[in-house]
């Protein structure tokens, strides 16, 4: 079958986030007691994406964590690939329909639906004697780099990544219906459903019990506030859950894998183990970079205090809890699983160099976090931020003897 990289212009709408660069010389607190900050409940879907393009900041050389997350699922997609039912009898039938749900801009992006269109294509042509034609979704939320990964798939970027399928990109929230009914044979989406719909309110009203102060996370934070975050959590996994069961025809695959924790640690123990949390990007460095800018006269608490990243990392258990509360959907298989940070080789290399660690992780922080921060402090002063996380990682010696794990719960799910 010959390339067919089709993009759905329709569908591009890749708005840049809003252009926040400050005037010069005025990232002061008065210069950002005039700025506008993402609050309330769609704004966020406005601004939150991984850092597109490709330069060193980017999501796309910043993504060998979610690499290995994907590595890990493999074997357990492809199983759900090979026991998948056949729908197509004849090559003159319908298309079979993927769709990738925050897919980002990046190898990964790419690898994925390859590996199920692959997987599929070998089945049909084995089993069936004929291949059939594909349609391969790439949905993220607006603000994601869709012209990158469109010149990607139109092999502008490399020729190898030409595809053997039809590419539309769907921009919208997987909170919400993003396809007609029954419309997809298989649905995956990885490392994106720990990133919530919206900060919960009451997280930055100062007159709540679950006001959030002096943290950018839950990690560490009052009951309240990782009770508010719970609750945003559960809401939101159920509206995922809904409009997949809807989309996904009868027999159809939803295959999802998100940052997680297992089912005995409590939702105020989002990572595990202690030498995890410390070295957590969300956590102690994070906070203290905030505290620096703050004690350095560049932002008032408001603005420190007004930022909250979020995402939460579910158990096993409430995520059964959420499929049965939906229906529609038979786990086929259920896991959780740690992955390693990065292999002992490359902790040995950073042991040697620890400015270079403290400009990886900082690169790496930036390409996730990036633009929320920028669109919360503006250009220039989001710039000073992650370079004082640069610092302050560089400086934690101790850290970088420290093994982080992070976790991730994988479910296959069949429609029933
Ligand atoms: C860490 S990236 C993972 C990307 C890719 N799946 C991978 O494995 O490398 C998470 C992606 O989820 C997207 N995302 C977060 N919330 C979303 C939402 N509500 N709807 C659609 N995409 C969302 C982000 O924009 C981001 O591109």
């Amino acid at each position: 079958m010959e390339s067919l990289p089709l993009i759905s212009a329709t569908m591009v709408s890749s708005a840049p986030a809003k252009d926040v660069t400050p005037e010069p010389n005025s990232n002061t607190i008065e210069w950002h007691s005039r700025r506008c900050t993402w609050g309330g409940p769609m704004s966020l879907h406005r601004v939150l994406c991984m850092q597109g393009g490709d330069d060193d900041g980017s999501y796309a050389k910043n993504s060998d964590a979610t690499a290995s997350a994907i590595t890990l699922s493999k074997p357990l997609l492809l199983n759900a690939i090979r026991s998948m039912k056949l729908f197509l009898t004849s090559k003159h039938d319908d298309s079979l329909r993927v769709a990738d749900l925050g897919c980002a801009t990046g190898y990964n992006t790419l690898a994925t639906v390859n590996m199920v269109v692959e997987g599929l294509r070998k089945r049909y042509a084995e089993e069936l004697g004929f291949e059939p034609e594909f349609e391969a979704f790439f949905s993220d939320l607006p603000s994601n780099d869709f012209n990158y990964l469109f010149r990607m798939l139109s092999g502008v970027v490399s020729a190898d990544c030409r595809q053997r399928y039809f590419a539309a990109g769907v921009p919208g929230s997987f909170y919400h219906r993003l396809f007609p009914r029954a419309k997809l044979h298989v649905a995956v989406s990885l490392s994106a459903l720990h990133w919530l719909s919206q900060i919960p309110e009451e997280v930055t009203d100062k007159s709540s019990p679950a006001w959030n102060k002096g943290r950018a996370w839950i990690d560490g934070a009052k009951e309240e506030v990782v009770e508010a975050y719970a609750r945003r959590s559960e809401e939101d996994l159920d509206n995922f859950l809904r409009c997949r069961k809807e989309e996904i025809v009868e027999g159809g695959v939803l295959f999802m894998l998100m940052g997680g924790r297992p089912s005995s640690q409590q939702p105020c123990d989002q990572l595990g183990d202690p030498d995890s949390r410390d070295k957590h990007p969300f956590t102690t460095s994070m906070d203290r970079a905030w505290q620096d800018l703050l004690d350095e006269g560049l932002i008032d608490e408001e603005t420190r205090d007004g930022f909250n990243i979020p995402a939460y990392m579910r158990s096993m258990e409430e995520v059964e809890r959420a499929m049965a509360k939906c229906g529609g959907f038979e786990i086929q298989r259920m896991e959780y699983r740690r992955i390693r940070e990065h292999s002992e080789e490359k902790q040995e290399e950073w042991a040697r160099d620890p400015a270079s660690y403290g400009l990886s992780k900082a690169n790496l922080v930036r390409a996730t976090l990036g633009p929320i921060v920028e669109a919360h402090l503006g250009r220039s002063l989001s710039h000073e931020l992650f370079d004082r996380f640069r610092r302050r990682v560089s400086a934690e010696l101790g850290l970088l003897a420290k093994t982080r794990f992070y976790g991730v719960i994988v479910v296959c799910a069949i429609r029933k």
